[in-house]
């Protein structure tokens, strides 16, 4: 099964990716995470899209789609996965096309985009309370999913820290990107794919079971 998991910034993609992933047996792919391990790491790419993330801006689609196609490439030759759930991949149209392409190439198809539904003061609360573990991901919120000890990770014992990019002004110009340049994707797909609205602004138990539900 091979899945799109759309969403604004902070509608609870990579919460929702890291807890089906399981169940489902997918590789969860990150862009995101695919380009800050590029930055923490210092490579040349680190380098080049370092303050394009720090700004909220979004990376070129030559750089994103080159990542992608590793990453979904990856996939096929691991006997122990069923597919691939993409979170926060295709953001333009650009991208959306040039999945296609890639998916041509290797004889794959999107079985589903799963559209996570929620409000923008929401998902400025969300971003504005959420910590993130600097050394294996986990994701956590101050309030709404807090780890035991306040700024050491439940799962390994890391840091939590809070990312660069959700400080109260690059969470508006995300938002802003996202409005402007990645919802027009929605109408991409639009009668192309299997897509499933979810209502993303419930409690995390319950956006977890309603995209079970729609995916069983
Ligand atoms: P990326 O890392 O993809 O960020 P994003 O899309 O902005 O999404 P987030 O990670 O912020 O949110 P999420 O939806 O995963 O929510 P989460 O589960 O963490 O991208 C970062 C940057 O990289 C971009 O700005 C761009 O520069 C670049 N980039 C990435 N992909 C790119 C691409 N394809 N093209 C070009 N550039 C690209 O949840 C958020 C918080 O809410 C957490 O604290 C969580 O605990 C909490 N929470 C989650 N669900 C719930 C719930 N149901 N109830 C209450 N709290 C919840």
């Amino acid at each position: 099964m091979n899945l799109v998991f759309f969403g604004p910034p902070g509608s609870g993609k990579g919460t929702q990716a890291e807890r089906l992933k399981t169940k489902f047996k997918l590789r969860h792919i990150s862009t995101g995470d695919l380009l800050r391990e590029a930055v923490a790491r210092g490579t040349e790419l680190g380098k080049r899209v370092e303050s394009v993330l720090a700004e909220g801006r979004l990376v070129s689609d030559d750089i994103v789609l080159a990542l992608m196609r590793d990453a979904i490439s990856a996939v096929k030759g691991d006997s122990a996965l069923r597919g691939w759930l993409l979170d926060g991949f295709p953001r333009t149209i650009g991208q959306a096309e040039g999945l296609d392409g890639i998916l041509g190439e290797l004889d794959q198809a999107i079985d589903a985009v799963v559209v996570l539904d929620v409000d923008r003061g929401t998902v400025v609360d969300r971003l504005s309370g959420r910590r993130t573990c600097t050394k294996c991901k986990a994701v956590f919120h101050v309030e709404a999913n807090p780890p035991r000890t306040e700024g050491v990770c439940d799962r390994c014992g890391g840091e939590l820290i809070q990312r660069e990019d959700d400080r109260p002004e690059t969470i508006r110009k995300r938002l802003d990107v996202y409005e402007a340049q990645t919802k027009p994707v929605l109408d991409f797909y639009r009668g192309r794919v299997t897509m499933h609205t979810v209502d993303g602004g419930k409690d995390v138990d319950e956006v977890t079971q309603a995209i079970e539900r729609v995916l069983t």
